[in-house]
């Protein structure tokens, strides 16, 4: 569920009009949804109340810093991949003692970083970076907590982009190995290992991929006991989808009643890292038709927006629902191609999409944009990256400027020789 509704044939966003918004605003540009943020929020952590737990909102999903303030003010932690991801965090104000750190590659300096800010355990990858870890947090004297990252083998049933815990994948540490990196582990003076973390892939739409992987790194946290490991967190990481077309993934309440009772009675706090489930469905882009063109073959409805500002649908032949702005009753139907300014095939937003035509001038709602659409914007072709919108009780809040032209260039330099 989400707050962008038609009222009168006019989309709004709460309470506001959308056309609103692109005017005072321009287009193109993201638009979010306050209430719906809060709501899924609250959704997913109330649906595990009944065990100690931490969400920490997988912020490479939007980490625009008022989103991330949004999260903090509602108790979320925060999964972390960079350095300028803890950055990010920390400026919003999420607690440190709820950050983990995840990805294969983290470097020395982003490990100091997050040591010298005491977050609350870096998932671990690989042997490499166990040692890694415990050289830096030598130097630092420090103990680093950890958690070992499990690769349970096991199918997401989704996107190959996006599935992580398959052997074949870069993510994770194999359920054969672990016992042996838990060994490694405890012989490594600044390392404490106090929980195991997995996470299989993105957008999964049935809670049966979950409980698997969940049973099968239990199994292994028996046996880590058994060698004298002393877990405190089960990590269950993200991956929960939303509806994009026509998916039905569980509600959080499902995913909880499932995993709950699993993790219970092991006196073990549960940590989850959701990210698209949160504010995928709060968010769209807006943007603007600029021409139609009849091509030999196929309609093009020609917009502002292009694969710059949201490249899903061109990596991963993504589907976001187009809905136009306004509401033209009786409308034709026709089968067209949504594409943007950008000089590639490639630069769609729909493809052979049967939609209300639209002509020059109208808006355009590019739904279900939230999660992995502002943060994966690029300034390709020299575009500058587009502004975010807050909308609060009829109020707009610009949360990120629209960039100019001048920070398309910011840190270029033309060096001596060539003046
Ligand atoms: N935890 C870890 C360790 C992850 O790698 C991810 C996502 C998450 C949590 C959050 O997953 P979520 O709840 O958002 O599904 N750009 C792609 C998605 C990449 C996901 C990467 N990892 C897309 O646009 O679909």
């Amino acid at each position: 569920m989400h707050d962008f509704q038609y009222r009168h044939g006019e989309l709004h966003c709460e309470d506001v009009a959308v056309s609103r918004i692109a005017k005072e605003v321009g287009t193109p540009c993201y638009v979010y949804s306050h209430t719906t943020l809060t709501r899924h929020y609250r959704a997913f952590d109330g649906a595990f109340r009944s065990v100690p737990h931490i969400v920490a909102f997988a912020m490479k999903a939007n980490s625009n810093l008022a989103i991330l303030r949004l999260m903090a003010r509602e108790g979320s932690g925060a999964d972390i991949v960079s350095g300028g991801e803890l950055y990010r965090a920390l400026q919003a104000g999420i607690a440190p003692a709820k950050i983990v750190f995840a990805g294969v590659g983290k470097n020395r300096q982003e490990i100091r970083y997050a040591l010298e800010n005491d977050i609350l355990m870096f998932n671990v990858e690989s042997s490499a970076e166990l040692r890694a870890i415990d050289e830096v947090a030598a130097e630092l004297g420090r103990r680093a907590r950890v958690a070992l990252r499990i690769n349970p083998d096991i199918d997401p049933m989704t996107h190959p982009y996006i599935s992580t815990g398959l052997k074949k994948s870069k993510f994770g540490i194999s359920a054969d190995r672990a016992l042996d990196e838990y060994k490694l582990a405890s012989s490594l003076k600044h390392i404490e290992v106090v929980g195991v973390h997995k996470h299989i892939g993105s957008q999964l739409t049935e809670v049966t991929p979950f409980v698997d992987a969940l049973k099968k790194v239990l199994v292994l946290v028996e046996s880590l006991k058994a060698h004298g490991a002393h877990i405190r967190y089960i990590n269950i990481g993200g991956g929960l989808g939303i509806t994009y077309l026509d998916e039905v993934p569980p509600h959080p309440q499902e995913l909880a009643d499932a995993i709950s009772p699993l993790v219970r009675d092991l006196k073990c706090v549960l940590i989850m890292e959701p990210g698209r489930v949160i504010v995928g469905n709060a968010g769209i882009l807006l943007t603007s038709v600029l021409y139609t063109k009849e091509g030999e073959s196929k309609r093009f409805i020609i917009v502002d927006a292009a694969m710059n500002d949201l490249i899903r649908p061109s990596l991963y032949g993504a589907y976001h629902e187009i809905r136009p702005v306004r509401e033209v009753p009786h409308a034709k139907t026709v089968t067209v191609d949504v594409v943007g300014p950008v000089c590639e095939s490639g630069d769609f937003l729909a493809k052979d999409r049967a939609m209300p035509d639209a002509k020059p001038g109208d808006l355009l709602a590019v739904m279900s944009a939230g999660a992995y659409g502002f943060v994966m914007a690029s300034n390709y072709n020299s575009r500058p990256r587009v502004p975010e919108v807050l909308v609060k009780e009829g109020q707009i809040h610009v949360i990120r400027a629209r960039e100019e032209f001048a920070d398309l260039v910011r840190g270029e330099v033309i060096p001596d020789f060539l003046r």
